[in-house]
């Protein structure tokens, strides 16, 4: 099948190397030039595993291109893949600018029947405009479908050659038989293909998010009651995770979501709700509860060092807003950061893959280090944010003996806190009996 996928992000560039290793004609279209060129000398420009073989392979069988000729890569597919940015507007709704843009430019493109499919995340709706955006510029019969992506950064090759089910929302039967049949080579296990109407399929991709991001806040309000109580989370997520009904994933407490799905798709999702009367609280208070954990991991240094920081030196352990990927986009790490920077801190950072995405947010006032324990020297604590295999068992000793104080502040609940004791550190982390005395 001769395919198009405009937008080479995560999800474009990821399910194009995807469609082309299932022996599809794959040309991915992207409005940046320099990110075309790097992909062109098959450089990937994001980190996430398994990603570059893929793309060399199929970009050396011919079977993958990249071009910013977005009306040569629609003229050229019979199949159109929407993967453009979605971000946050100023009101939270989700910009549809790129969206809109990118239908016009298909419009004004078509050559014949096609389908196109909205793969970006958007509200529900946005079918029926990006196909009346189309219809005004062709005669041509244009299929607009949505095929939400729910692959996860960090896994997302994996996710999307596996996916746990496939959801289409179809405007045409001809639409259903072109799309079943792309997906037909990931689907061998008896995967469940999910045929809907669009709307239905828009909403589901927002609905899935906002109940997982629901999960995480709620076991984060958990954990702010075990804190209180003397009870300890990690104990209550098992309590209440292997109770079938409930299930296990997603009740890690931590600092919070971040990343470039969750917190802009459950401000959208509440604007939605709130635009057509629906009540949005439980989506609000998802959110707040996320902004105020954030907070959490500074409120603790600053209540055992005090708010002047400017002769302390501060270690962090991990940007990322979460392991196996480089993206920083809304990651607690930069809430942290930049409370620190205010403070007069002096910051020193290390991450196995976003430094470099670091080094465009904080262009100065951080110094990154390679190694993870050159973070320490001197330092009057560690902050962790990101759960890195890396950091799950370290050298505790060669730790305690480089930091000026021991003092470790865990967003992530990687140690046990009796055996950190045990070791001379002080330690807090979230919701776990320690140095934070419960008042119950
Ligand atoms: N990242 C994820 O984990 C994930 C998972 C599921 C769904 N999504 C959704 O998929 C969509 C894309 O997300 P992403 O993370 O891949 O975004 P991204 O920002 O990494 O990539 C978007 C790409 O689109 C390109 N682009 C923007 N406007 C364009 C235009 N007019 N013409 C051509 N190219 C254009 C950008 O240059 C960029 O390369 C979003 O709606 C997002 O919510 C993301």
């Amino acid at each position: 099948m001769k395919i198009a996928v405009i937008g080479s992000g995560y999800v474009g560039l990821v399910m194009g190397a995807c469609l082309a290793e299932s022996g599809n004609d794959v040309v991915c279209a992207d409005n940046d030039p320099s990110k075309v060129a790097l992909l062109n000398d098959g450089e990937i420009p994001i980190y996430e595993p398994g990603l570059k073989p893929l793309v060399e392979s199929n970009l050396a069988a011919g079977r993958l291109t990249f071009t910013t000729d977005l009306i040569q890569a629609v003229q050229a597919s019979a199949v159109i893949f929407i993967a453009v940015g979605t971000p946050s507007g100023e009101d939270g709704s989700a910009d549809l600018q790129h969206v809109l843009e990118v239908s016009r430019v298909i419009g004004e493109a078509m050559n014949g029947e096609k389908v196109i499919i909205t793969k970006s995340t958007v509200p529900v709706g946005t079918g029926k405009l990006v196909r009346e955006e189309i219809k005004k510029l062709t005669k041509h019969s244009a299929h607009v479908c949505s095929n939400p992506e729910f692959l996860k950064e960090g896994a997302a090759v994996e996710d999307f050659i596996k996916p746990d089910r496939v959801v289409l929302g179809v405007d045409s039967d001809y639409a259903e038989t072109v799309l079943r049949d792309l997906y037909a080579p990931f689907l061998r296990t008896g995967v469940p293909i999910l045929i809907m109407d669009v709307p239905s399929a828009e909403l589901t991709k927002y609905a899935a998010n906002a109940m997982l991001a629901t999960r995480i806040s709620f076991m984060n309000s958990i954990a702010l009651l075990c804190e209180k109580t003397g009870a300890d989370v990690e104990a209550v997520r098992r309590g209440i995770g292997s109770d079938s009904r409930i299930g296990s994933n997603f009740l890690f407490p931590g600092i919070g979501y971040g990343g470039s799905c969750f917190p802009k798709d459950v401000k959208a999702f509440a604007r939605t709700m709130t635009d057509l009367g629906v009540d949005a609280s439980i989506v609000q208070a998802v959110e707040d509860v996320n902004e105020r954990q954030k907070q959490l991991l500074l409120e603790s240094l600053v209540e055992l060092v005090g708010e002047n920081l400017a002769d302390k030196t501060v270690a962090v352990w991990g940007l990322a807003f979460k392991p196996n990927t480089d993206d920083m986009r809304e990651a607690p790490s930069i809430v942290t950061i930049e409370g620190l920077l205010e403070r007069g801190a002096r910051v020193v950072a290390h991450d196995p893959e976003a430094i470099e995405r670091a080094h465009n947010i904080f262009d100065k006032g951080v110094e990154f280090c390679s190694g993870n324990y050159e973070t320490l020297e001197g330092a009057d604590a560690l902050m962790i944010h990101t759960e890195w295999h890396l950091y799950r068992h370290p050298d505790f000793s060669r730790m305690h003996a480089l930091m000026r104080r021991p003092l470790i502040l865990d967003g992530r609940n990687l140690y046990d806190p009796t055996r950190m004791a045990e070791l001379g550190f002080e330690y807090i982390c979230i919701g776990r009996p320690g140095p934070r005395d419960s008042e119950v």
